[in-house]
């Protein structure tokens, strides 16, 4: 099996992390959550004050840029890959809503983009890594060797969303909020100027809503075997 790119997109809460998680370890490749790292910059933001209702110091933020370290670091005990902004474990905190309502605003600064499209890329010089995100297929890892594109429908993601969040003790938030975060989301992310989420023409597409997640798996894992022999 030759050595390969794995670049997956797709819209918020479309399984796509788990995904390409499940094969990253399947397959023994280095897994980034380019999200995450968009998530920690806006994590920054609001602890900063840097933004105010929907409108982000783009000035003050394009200064702080070089001092914003994002890493990776492997859970010994769970095993799963942690974001760290500045040295601290911010896992947890970029997942809430409130960095969730606001990261479609940074990430949409074509500064903040630029420092980061540079970052993943030197984080896939050598091959051997699984990145998921909005525009890994498209603007990140061009030449690709395997793009994916995962789908399914508002409703179905918001459900999945609105379980992870119970999952993670959130009881207070409703399924309303989540599906009018998801919407946001999408028409954020599809129609901002810099890298839009948009299909990759030479991606294939994961329609996942009526999938179980064995399921979903398993056709990504046939796809890598059978790009990784040829
Ligand atoms: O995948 P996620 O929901 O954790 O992503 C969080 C936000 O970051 C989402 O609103 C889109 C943005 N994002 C992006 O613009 N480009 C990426 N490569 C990854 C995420």
């Amino acid at each position: 099996m030759k050595k390969i790119t794995i670049a997956i997109d797709g819209f918020s809460s479309s399984g796509k992390s788990s995904m390409a998680k499940v094969l990253a370890k399947a397959i023994g490749y280095a897994y980034v959550d380019s999200g995450a790292m968009y998530r920690a910059v806006t994590l920054f933001c609001i602890e900063n004050n840097m933004i105010s209702g929907d409108v982000v110091d783009v000035v003050r933020l394009t200064d702080a840029l070089p001092d914003i370290k994002i890493n990776f670091t492997v859970n010994p005990d769970s095993g799963a890959s942690e974001v760290y902004l500045n040295g601290r474990n911010v896992e947890r905190e970029i997942r809430g809503m409130e960095v969730s309502g606001k990261v479609s605003l940074v990430a949409a600064i074509p500064a903040v983009r630029r420092a980061l499209v540079k970052q993943q890329q030197a984080m896939g010089e050598d091959k051997g890594i699984v990145m998921d995100g909005r525009d890994i297929c498209t603007v990140v890892f061009p030449d690709a060797e395997m793009k994916v594109f995962v789908t399914a429908t508002p409703e179905t993601r918001a459900q999945r969303r609105l379980e992870e969040l119970r999952g993670k003790g959130d009881d207070k938030v409703t399924y309303e909020e989540v599906y009018a975060n998801v919407c946001t989301r999408d028409h954020i992310d599809q129609t901002r100027e810099d890298s839009p989420l948009r299909q990759a023409e030479d991606a294939m597409v994961l329609d996942n809503s009526h999938m179980t997640r064995e399921e979903q798996n398993a056709w990504l894992l046939e796809q890598y075997r059978r790009i990784a022999a040829e």
